[in-house]
């Protein structure tokens, strides 16, 4: 059975896990980009491409517990997945794109980065492989994402008839960053890409930046719509993802939520409540947040005692020794916080660091002050998603390097993210703002002009014209 249209992620829709019993479980596949994607429905005409992530999913695959329907878990062996996933695309690719290296001391590129990269190129060929199998003629695929950024240019070697779509959800880096990478590897990502015909982005400034490296590292014209390089032209598309209220809405008044928005009314009591909900992901930036925080209570003192900072820090890639470092760094530091200024009655920082959405979504219902503030972020759906479930109306202090601060800027407080005293300040005024309701309404109204079934749809008439 062919499709005629195709997704392809490193993570898919669904994962499994050990059930109480030992037996081999299924449960939806976790991130924002299952949710965006999800509005397809899987089938006949609909067929998802992804990777076998843990020993369970490999299990599932290997022992054909179950047969999904429209959906291909790729068994990439344990070695070249780990190379691959946690070796480039995440501690390559993913820092790059972030501008996360700290130089003097990393990275180094040596054998074991030519090792990772050849196990990336086999992980890429196993994509490009199941995508041309299960293709039907002239189908179109959309490939997602850095960890694919190879795919576009392997599955047009193998099948030219495709109309070929790569949408990268991260920022991209201006070409004197991107160079950093060794020239093979820089080479090779942006012609992989370039096998599309069309790359899309969240942001302008992140098309733009990719359009930049493709012209000054690879010799491609640009008229300020596609590229071209060897005669083959590739678009160069914005769709920037937005929520779908109802849907959030209709999430949220579910009884696992209300039920945590009781322990929370109870928790934050008639203080204001900040709030944070990320990944512990070295890109988002929380050890700067809480330093702001703490410089906040130092010097606007009439908040002690008046804020609750409810700080959620998700676990995230903690095979890469900085993310475990860094999640350290920030229990640490709300430790230090909390011994400062608790009083008897007053807890200033609650860190939570155990996943759980529907305590997000409970928190974002009740915040007053939500706190945005990556280093650098392709989108970033929490800036989005808050304001739409907000009760009362909230202030949002938002770093200006997210793709989200494009439609959002002008109804947040922008912070720069490394300014620790611009931030304190920005909560102040935020904690202080007495025209929420207002800004807020502009927020969600800029939150949800692109849902993810319009997304998807715009990218897809962005490959049919
Ligand atoms: C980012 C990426 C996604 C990725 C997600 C979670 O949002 O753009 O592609 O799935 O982070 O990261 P993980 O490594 O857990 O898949």
């Amino acid at each position: 059975m062919t499709a005629s249209v195709l997704l392809a992620s490193n993570r898919g829709p669904v994962s499994w896990f050990e059930g109480p019993t030992g037996g081999l479980q299924v449960r939806r596949g976790g991130g924002g980009l299952v949710s965006a994607l999800g509005t397809l429905e899987l089938g006949d005409e609909v067929h998802w491409v992804c990777a076998a992530l843990t020993d369970a999913d490999r299990r599932a695959v290997r022992t054909r517990v179950v047969d999904l329907p429209g959906v291909t878990v790729l068994d990439v062996d344990e070695v070249t997945f780990e190379r691959a996933y946690n070796g480039v695309a995440n501690g390559l690719l993913w820092f790059t794109a972030h501008l996360l290296w700290s130089t003097p001391t990393a990275p180094t590129f040596d054998d074991r980065t030519r090792r990772e990269w050849d196990s990336f190129s086999t992980y890429s060929r196993a994509f490009a492989e199941a995508l041309a199998v299960h293709a039907s003629p002239g189908a179109t695929v959309l490939v997602q994402d850095y960890h694919l950024s190879l795919v576009p240019r392997l599955l047009r070697a193998r099948r030219p008839d495709l109309r070929i779509g790569h949408f990268s959800h991260t920022p991209w880096a201006p070409p004197e960053y991107f160079r950093l990478l060794p020239d093979g590897i820089a080479d090779g990502v942006l012609r992989g890409l370039l096998g599309a015909d069309s790359v899309g982005f969240h942001s302008p400034r992140w098309a733009d930046a990719f359009a930049r490296c493709c012209v000054e590292i690879l010799g491609a014209s640009y008229d300020g719509s596609a590229l071209t390089l060897d005669g083959r032209r590739t678009s160069v598309d914005v769709h920037p993802l937005g929520v779908d209220a109802d849907e959030l809405r209709v999430r949220a008044a579910e009884p696992d939520v209300q039920t945590r928005l009781a322990v929370l009314r109870e928790q934050v009591g008639d203080r204001q409540l900040l709030l944070r909900v990320d990944r512990t992901e070295l890109s988002k930036n929380i050890v700067r947040g809480l330093k702001a925080y703490r410089e906040l209570l130092h010097r606007f003192p009439e908040h002690r005692e008046r804020v609750v900072h409810l700080a959620f820090a998700y676990p995230s890639r903690h095979d890469l020794p900085e993310y475990r470092e860094y999640t350290g760094a920030v229990q640490r530091l709300a430790r230090e916080l909390n011994e400062e200024f608790a009083t008897d009655t007053w807890l200033p920082v609650h860190l939570e660091v155990k996943d759980d959405y529907a305590r997000s979504l409970a928190a974002m219902t009740l915040a007053d002050v939500v706190l945005v503030n990556p280093l650098r972020d392709g989108m970033n759906l929490v800036a989005k998603e808050a304001p739409v479930l907000s009760e009362r109306g909230l202030s949002l202090v938002l770093s200006r390097e997210a793709g989200a601060a494009d439609e959002l800027g002008e109804w947040a407080h922008l912070v720069g993210p490394l300014d620790v005293s611009a931030t304190a300040e920005a909560l102040h005024e935020a904690l202080i703002s007495t025209n929420r309701a207002e800004r807020t309404a502009e927020l969600v109204k800029a939150a949800t002009a692109l849902p993810p079934a319009a997304w998807l749809q715009s990218q897809l008439a962005a490959l049919r014209r």
